[in-house]
Formats: structure tokens, sequence, C-alpha cells
């Protein structure tokens, strides 16, 4: 039995199997009259409705609980809730605020574990993040992916993945918000060379990919004014885009806060690929849930 709580517990061949059972249209009903139980102590627009569909597409039934039904470690521990909801389903996601919770769900349940965001890692979403950059560019190999804004959960994962992928990988922040020194040592466990360049236009020269996420996540909120006022030279507009390789592509993984880390001119222009990368979480939450649940597909 797998889980997946960062990109990591995936090995390259396998993340790359993964990426290929995502663009398939004949995957085997893996959840055929089976259930997926999906909890979210955070809201959720893209990873919840993706993750439900991919689980109808694939023959199941979601059944989705919010924080204020279940409250973990609140109601009733992160363990009895792997052990509850792993006689219901073939499958528990959860999307926490503690990584913690994730890994001793994962510790406790029977069935495997998807982790749908934590404050650490979202890997679920480097799955489309990479999918979307290979379709764009018909191979990851030599592609170069610039992040900049807040060295995030997101962040975390996407440079996990470029490790294993062999992608290169920089980032650019302003001072105070970057990396932890164990987010660092995940990143080159993973044979990520992280690059980190503080100047935005520097680490951007060249590159094929300009992602950027939220400069205060989920959590975050009562930080805003601080780092509204931090992050003000990491915006990606247009001439920061002008940087960035001819072919260069720009990816969020959304929800956007328009204006702040991008311009609208940037989300909507014709380097935007952020709704195919929004549509491909859909495809690859089918694709992971295969992998995940049918030892044939491995
Ligand atoms: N990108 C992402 O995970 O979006 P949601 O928070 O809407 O699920
Ligand atoms: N870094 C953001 C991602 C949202 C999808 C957050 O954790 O809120």
């Amino acid at each position: 039995m797998r889980h997946l709580l960062e990109i990591d517990d995936l090995g390259a061949d396998e993340l790359r199997t993964i990426l290929d059972l995502s663009e398939r249209a004949d995957l085997p009903r893996v959840l055929d009259g089976q259930g997926a139980m999906l909890l979210f102590e955070k809201p959720s627009a893209r990873t919840r409705t993706s993750m439900e569909m991919a689980v109808v597409q694939l023959g199941g039934h979601p059944v989705t609980l919010r924080n204020e039904e279940v409250g973990i470690d609140r109601r009733e521990s992160a363990e009895d809730l792997g052990r509850l909801l792993s006689g219901y389903g073939a499958v528990i996601g959860a999307r926490v605020f503690e990584h913690h919770k994730v890994e001793r769900l994962a510790a406790a349940a029977s069935v495997p574990v998807v982790n749908l965001l934590s404050d650490e890692a979202h890997p679920v979403q480097a799955l489309a993040d990479l999918l979307t950059v290979r379709q764009e560019f018909g191979t990851l190999d030599g592609v170069v992916i610039t992040y900049v804004g807040d060295a995030n959960n997101v962040a975390r994962s996407l440079g996990v993945a470029c490790g294993l992928m062999g992608l290169e990988f920089r980032v650019s922040n302003p001072p105070g918000y970057d990396f932890d020194a164990a987010s660092l040592d995940r990143l080159r466990n993973a044979g990520c060379e992280v690059v980190l360049e503080p100047d935005p236009v520097l680490a951007v020269k060249g590159a094929d990919v300009v992602y950027t996420d939220a400069w205060y996540s989920m959590g975050q909120e009562e930080e805003q004014a601080v780092r509204t006022a931090a992050f003000a030279d990491w915006r990606v507009d247009e001439a920061l885009m002008a940087q960035a390789s001819d072919r260069a592509i720009f990816l969020h993984c959304l929800p956007a806060h328009r204006g702040d880390e991008a311009t609208d001119a940037v989300l909507d222009g014709p380097s935007s690929r952020i709704w195919p990368q929004a549509y491909n979480r859909m495809h690859t939450k089918r694709g992971l849930l295969a992998w995940l649940l049918d030892e044939r597909l491995r």
C-alpha cells in the first residue's frame, strides 16, 4: 500500500508513470462501487472538485467532510479518523493545516492516504504542474522553472518534483520568506540543485516557466498587510515575463489574488496556462488514484 504525502514519496519512474496514466482515456474503474473519504480543514475549489470528479470517473463515490463536521484532533484524533475512514472508503484524502495530521492519518489508515495540501506540501498540485509543463514543451528535459514569491507549500512540492524529474528550479523571494532548512534538505535529497536568486529579474532570465502563488497562504490572512508590502517587488507583470525565454509560459496554482502576485495582463495574457493547469488537477488525480489502487498499473 502506498500513500502520497509529499511528491518524493514517488520515485522518478513512478512519477512519470502517473503522468502517463493521467493522459490515458481507458483507465480501469478502480473505484467501482467504492468510496473516497475526503477531509478538508481549509477551503478548496480546485482540489475538492477535481478530486470528486476523478473519483466519479473511476466509478467511485466521493464523501467530502468539512472541518466543522470532523474536527481532526479536536472531536476525534487523526489516528481514529484514519482507522474509521479506512472501513468506509478505498482511499482517504485530507487537506490539513499541520502536516503531521496527514502523516498520522496515513500511519493509522489501512488504505492509501493522499495529502490534498498541508502547511508543508501540495503534492497533487505538483503533479498537475509537471503534466502542464510536459504537455507544453513535449518533454520535461532541459526545462527551467522559476518560482517567484513565497517559498511555501506549493513551491516546495514543485521544487521537489523538479529535482525528481531533473528540471532546473530557481526561486526568488523577499528576505525572510525563504525555504526553511528542512525544506531545502528535502529539495536537495530529491536531486534539486535549487538556485536561490533574490533578484526576480535575474531569477526569471531565460526561464521557460514563471510560476507564482499567493503572498499569504490559508491561515496567514492576518499577515496580509505586512506580506503585501514585503512582496511588492516580486509581482509577476509583463515586464518580468519579458525577461523569460521566448517560449516561456506562466503558471499559478490558483486562487489568484489579481494585482498582487500577478497582474491581470499576465494571468489572462498569451503566455498564461493557468486554466489547462487547473484542469490537469482532475486528470492527474485520476492517474494518481488509478496508480495507487491498481498495482497492475505500476
Ligand atoms: N490550487 C489549489 O489547490 O486550489 P484550491 O485551494 O481551490 O483547491
Ligand atoms: N499556498 C497556498 C496554496 C493554495 C492552493 C495556501 O496554502 O493557501
